[in-house]
């Protein structure tokens, strides 16, 4: 089997905001890859820096430190026009909140073409009108609706809409941000299956973000869990819910809901101490448990968590 090739690249990248006393540490020394045709779901709290390395990803944010490489070329800090042109359309975000999100006092057809405004990327009226139909047909949206605005439209409908205005620029990567979040309950498993679909259908990669490890699980191929702004663990989707180590992870494992009366009443409840962690003289770093299965701790802790692991892995057997 072919090495499975890297869309994006994410090397030791820090986002800090402010200066001096006034600095704040949103992400801080962040690695991660993003393989071609993969979901790669990114799950932490509020606050923790999901959304900004997002950002930092579609060049809105700046980066304080480290690379982002998009097929191996780096895109972050100062880079050619032409190769901010290509960023600017292959990769794409779609954001949290569709009632926020969409310009209220702009038709859906001008909200779907922004895109292609700021890039010029088409060659005529009649080109860019093909694109927005195309773009809304595959969302499930009809063609008439582009000359309404975005109030007429349900929850489920604008997130829709949000969906059509990233594929209209034909990306390669989306950076689905909280998609579903906003969403009621009963309309959030039919915006995952448009998204299920789409990337199937077009052949794209998708970085989704989320605050809590249910809905990332059906979705996903491999997880990162993100914790004040640093990755703790990151591993294939199952191996991360069967055998999680870092105790951030557990604790968000934890707080799932189970469905089952039984269970719910025999659960416990992890809360992560970061006091646990004394990291002055012995820092943490990046380090490969199983395959593919990395978690940031100091030696001592690592230490504690194989033994943890090995135990666990032979009871599995
Ligand atoms: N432009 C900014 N200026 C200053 N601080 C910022 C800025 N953007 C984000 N932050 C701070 O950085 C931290 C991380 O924010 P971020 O939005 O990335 O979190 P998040 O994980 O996306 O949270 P949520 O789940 O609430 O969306 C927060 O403490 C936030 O207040
Ligand atoms: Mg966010």
């Amino acid at each position: 089997m072919p090495a499975p090739e890297k869309l994006l690249e994410v090397k030791d990248l820090s986002v800090h905001f402010g200066r001096g006393r006034k600095k704040f540490v949103a992400v801080h020394k962040v690695n991660f890859d993003i393989f071609k045709g993969e979901t790669l779901g990114l799950v932490g709290e509020s606050g923790s820096g999901k959304t900004t390395i997002g950002r930092a990803i579609v060049r809105i944010n700046p980066t304080t430190d480290g690379q982002i490489l998009f097929k191996g070329r780096c895109i972050s800090g100062r880079i050619a026009r032409e190769l901010d042109r290509e960023v600017t359309q292959k990769i794409q975000m779609i954001f949290q909140d569709p009632m926020a999100s969409l310009n209220e006092r702009a038709k859906v057809d001008y909200i779907v073409s922004e895109g292609l405004y700021n890039t010029k990327n088409y060659t005529c009226e009649e080109e860019r009108k093909e694109k927005v139909t195309k773009a809304l047909l595959s969302v499930g949206l009809l063609p008439e609706f582009a000359t309404r605005f975005p109030h007429e439209f349900s929850g489920g409908q604008r997130q829709r809409i949000g969906v059509a205005r990233s594929l209209v620029m034909n990306p390669e990567l989306i950076i689905a941000d909280e998609p579903i979040s906003a969403l009621d309950v009963s309309i959030r498993a039919q915006v995952i299956n448009l998204m299920n679909q789409l990337k199937k259908d077009l052949g794209l990669t998708y970085l989704f973000i989320a605050h809590d490890l249910s809905v990332v699980r059906f979705i996903s191929d491999r997880v990162a869990v993100i914790h004040l702004g640093q990755i703790v663990e990151l591993a294939d989707t199952e191996e991360l819910y069967e055998n999680p180590v870092h105790p951030y992870t557990k604790g968000l494992l934890s707080a799932i809901p189970v469905p089952n009366p039984r269970v719910e009443r025999k659960r416990q409840i992890h809360a992560y101490d970061p006091s646990m962690h004394k990291y002055a003289e012995n820092p943490p770093k990046w380090m490969e448990i199983a395959p593919r299965h990395f978690v940031l701790a100091n030696e001592e802790e690592m230490e504690g968590y194989r033994q943890n692991y090995n135990h666990h892995a032979k009871d599995a057997i």
